[in-house]
């Protein structure tokens, strides 16, 4: 429990305090919400993840914050294709009592803790294709100097020395107040203090440290939240923060006695304090952009936040006040994920029940894994993975509904030239009442065109509200729609050398391969390597694969097509093979 009235103060105080938050208001809301004009936000983005802690090995929790953000990412760089305009950050955190106690228990020199558990991470995420532009160690040099650069917070007048008496978590690294802290019996059966909500132990902690004053932020972030009710999504962990804004905030303790916390960064001209590793982890999000150099400015505005919603709070209210502190804008975007279960219960170390990512990656193929966890996990809500659930659907939707339809309108015995097939505008005129004698498309077949058409804005908006899974699920729709489309005309009952089949049997042809090509281009985020087999299939070169290139059916809407009479790539493998369900791991699953 943070004890404002027991704090000793030692430094400048009280008179900064109007000045500085008259200059908040001056800065930050006479333009907007965050005072950033909209002229200076440009077609950059920001991607972060959260930084890992290493004191374990990745996990498939892990892997879905990370990929989260690679899709929103990649989605970004499809709507805005220069690799100059778009950056994305991952990395480890690595400081603190938690990686310090772990390294101790290990037997390790925390150094070496640190090296070898983010080089797990480097490669699992260089195995699942996260297409990050930096990793981030908090150990490095660069961090440290942005660390200790963000101190300034004390010229400022925002962080005064006092004592701090109250519960810590070393697991959580977080300060908990006593109504936060409950009772469970330990080990020995005696009952010992934990954190309500984790379960982790706590222990009293009573040092002096420097302390931010949080309080005074209260209502600058209620106003920067009230002013922006996307600022965080999706919706309901925006109001959970304007909840515990209605809550009075006390100040926050931001360093740690250095007898105690020798793993960290020492505060600036006083070395018998540790940078409070929350400080020194969100700092990263600056060090990444070039922070304290001016570079990080044309950054900062466009910054979007991917993180697990255990750590929103220090997101949500920590970070945006620091940030307005050093005189900054809050993150443009944080968007919050619920967790995994897995069998239906809390994955943890404790539980033996941890899922490791690369087997999955291996088991279900990069792209298959990716595809299972956006498709599955629900931000709001916690998701519960088993191994059969995955099968199902990788059989379902990626082998046998995307690589049944593009297998249906390639294979050789269905298309011997190996051609985009031609489009004839008489068989499939551009207006249902335009029909003529040789028309031969049906009112489904209108749906199927208005429903591929509309398909590219929907998943926009769907990425735009952190609702991946729908925009997989908007895909999955269409491509059931496209496979009913194709069985309903049965171009394998076609002939291609009948005057009356050919331009008919053409156009089912072009018109699904034109969906696939559609398909291919959404999926590029969600399974980078099979949508890249499937536009290679289709012929579809690098150049014409962002959402600005689709051009959907331009012969429908009386526009030449480049793809029209286009030899198709050579590449005719099966797209996504069935996953056997003989598979010993699999019997293996279904016996325990
Ligand atoms: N080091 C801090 C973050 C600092 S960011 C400045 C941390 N690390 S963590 O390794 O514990 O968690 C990293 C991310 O993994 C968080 O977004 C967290 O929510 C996410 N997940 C951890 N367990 C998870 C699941 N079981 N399911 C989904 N995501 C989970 O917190």
């Amino acid at each position: 429990m943070l004890r404002v009235s027991a704090f000793r103060l030692l430094g400048r105080r009280g008179a900064s305090r109007v000045s500085l938050l008259e200059d908040f208001s001056f800065r930050y809301y006479s333009s907007g919400p965050l005072g950033v004009r909209d002229d200076t936000r440009d077609s950059r983005a920001y991607f972060t993840t959260p930084i890992f802690y290493v004191n374990a090995a990745p996990h498939i929790g892990h892997l879905y914050s990370a990929l989260l953000a690679d899709a929103l990412c990649r989605h970004h760089r499809l709507r805005v294709p220069s690799d100059a305009a778009t950056g994305f950050s991952t990395g480890t955190d690595e400081h603190g009592l938690k990686i310090q106690q772990a390294a101790a228990a290990a037997g390790l020199a925390p150094s070496e803790l640190c090296d070898r558990v983010s080089a797990q991470f480097q490669q699992l995420f260089r195995e699942a294709d996260i297409s990050s532009t930096d990793f981030i160690r908090t150990t490095e040099a660069r961090h440290r100097i942005a660390v200790q650069h963000f101190g300034m917070l004390k010229s400022r007048g925002l962080l005064y020395k006092g004592l701090y008496e109250g519960w810590y978590c070393a697991s959580d690294e977080c300060f908990l107040p006593e109504a936060k802290v409950t009772r469970q019996p330990g080990p020995s059966g005696d009952l010992c203090p934990v954190s309500l909500e984790s379960g982790h132990p706590v222990s009293w902690t009573k040092e002096e440290n420097y302390i931010f004053r949080l309080s005074q932020f209260r209502e600058p972030l209620q106003q920067w939240l009230r002013g922006d009710p996307q600022a965080i999504t999706p919706e309901p962990f925006h109001h959970t923060v304007l909840q515990w804004l209605e809550e009075e905030l006390p100040d926050l303790s931001v360093s740690r006695r250095s007898s105690h916390l020798h793993w960290g960064i020492p505060v600036p001209g006083d070395d018998s304090q540790t940078i409070y590793v929350w400080l020194d982890a969100l700092v990263n999000y600056l060090t990444v952009i070039g922070y304290p150099d001016a570079e990080f400015k044309s950054w900062w505005p466009n910054t979007s936040h991917i993180i697990g919603k255990d750590i929103l709070k220090f997101h949500a209210i920590y970070w945006p006040a620091l940030l307005l502190g050093a005189g900054m804008s809050p993150p443009h975007r944080i968007y919050v994920h619920s967790h995994w279960t897995v069998c239906g219960q809390k994955m943890s170390k404790s539980l033996g029940n941890v899922v490791d990512p690369r087997t999955c990656l291996d088991r279900y193929t990069v792209d298959g894994f990716r595809y299972f966890l956006l498709r599955q996990g629900v931000p709001s809500w916690d998701c519960d993975y088993y191994d059969e659930k995955v099968v199902k659907l990788l059989d379902s939707e990626l082998a046998d509904a995307l690589g049944g339809l593009l297998n249906r309108c390639t294979a050789n015995k269905i298309n011997p030239s190996g051609i985009y097939p031609a489009f004839c505008a008489t068989c499939f005129p551009s207006e249902p009442g335009l029909v003529g004698p040789s028309s031969r498309a049906q009112a489904e077949d209108y749906a199927l065109v208005s429903a591929v058409a509309t398909l590219p804005k929907q998943v926009a908006d769907h990425y735009d509200n952190f609702q991946i899974y729908k925009a997989l699920e908007a895909v999955s729709s269409c491509v059931r729609q496209t496979n009913g489309f194709v069985q309903r005309h049965a171009p394998w009952k076609l002939n291609w050398e009948s005057p009356v089949d050919a331009p008919w049997l053409g156009t089912v042809l072009h018109v699904a391969l034109e969906c696939l090509r559609v398909f291919g281009t959404l999926l590029q985020p969600v399974t980078p390597s099979l949508a890249d087999r499937l536009l290679s299939r289709l012929g579809v070169s690098s150049t014409e694969r962002s959402l600005g290139e689709l051009h959907f059916l331009s012969r429908f809407y009386g526009h030449p097509s480049p793809f029209e009479g286009r030899r198709l790539g050579p590449e005719t493998g099966v797209l996504f093979p069935r996953l056997d369900q003989s598979r010993s791991w699999l019997v293996k699953a279904h016996k325990t």
